[in-house]
This record gives C-alpha cells, structure tokens and sequence, in this order.
C-alpha cells in the first residue's frame, strides 16, 4: 500500500500559524506521526508541501499508478481549484479529502469545496488527528 501526502498552500506553517485555529504542532511533526502509524500499517509513505496549485496538479497526475491513494490537504485550494478537481477526476487514484479545522464551521467560503465531489469522502475538523483518520481510511479502503 502506497500512499501520497500532499499539502497545498500555508500549511508549512503549521505550529506558528493561527494556533487557535490550525493546532501547535508542526507539519514535520504531522509527517512522523503518519510515518509511525503507517509503518505500523506496513504501508509506503510520500509526503510533500507545497504553496504552487501547479505542483499539486503535477504530483497528482504523477501518482497515477504509484501510489494506491492520495490524502490531500489542499488549504485554501479545496475552494477555489477546478484544475486539482479535473486532475483528481482524471487519474482516478483514490483520494481522501482532509483538513485540520472544520471547514464547515466557519466562513461561508470555506464550506465549499471543489475537489469533493471527485474524493472518496471528506475528513474534517480533528486537527492533526485528521492525517492519521485518512491513513486508517486510506488503508481499510483498499481493502474493499
Ligand atoms: C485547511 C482549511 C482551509 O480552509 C484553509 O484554507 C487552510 C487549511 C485546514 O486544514 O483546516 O489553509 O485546509
């Protein structure tokens, strides 16, 4: 089982960035988490950020055929990007929708998301807790 970690845009600041609303631990500490958890799991781990939607949109097409499912924490892209929901869409690896705040909680324009509708499910809200919900998802999913 191999599983890519994307991260858009701003969560390369996790730890300083809106504690109240985002947690204070880091994306490092996030990545050892899901590290730990999915060497446990016997399952292959990628794990990458960035703030460029292209990149995003290049690691997705890329994961077609090496990677069994994609967790993605596309920030604020989850609202704005047709080009991450086309690419999504179109490689038609498995992907879990995550974020650490519950989007639907606050502002209006965050209870949109674009790329929803083309992700296996949503998992929203748990704070880093969410990184390790998607890895079991991830795992049991592909187990039918
Ligand atoms: C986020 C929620 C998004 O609305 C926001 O733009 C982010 C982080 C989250 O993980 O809670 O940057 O994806």
């Amino acid at each position: 089982m191999r599983i890519l970690y994307l991260n858009g845009p701003n969560l390369n600041l996790l730890g300083t960035r809106e504690p109240e609303k985002y947690g204070r631990t880091t994306l490092a500490e996030i990545e050892a988490q899901v590290r730990k958890r999915g060497a446990e799991l016997h399952a292959t781990i990628e794990f990458r950020q960035t703030n460029l939607e292209g990149e995003l949109v290049n690691w997705i097409q890329e994961a077609k055929g090496k990677f069994d499912s994609i967790v993605l924490n596309a920030a604020a892209y989850t609202h704005t990007s047709i080009a991450l929901r086309d690419a999504i869409a179109a490689v038609q690896v498995p992907t879990i929708e995550i974020h650490l705040s519950n989007v639907h909680a606050r502002e209006e324009f965050r209870h949109k998301s674009l790329i929803a509708p083309v992700c296996r499910g949503q998992i929203t809200g748990f704070g880093a807790q969410s990184y390790l919900l998607a890895l079991d998802a991830a795992v049991s999913g592909n187990q039918g």
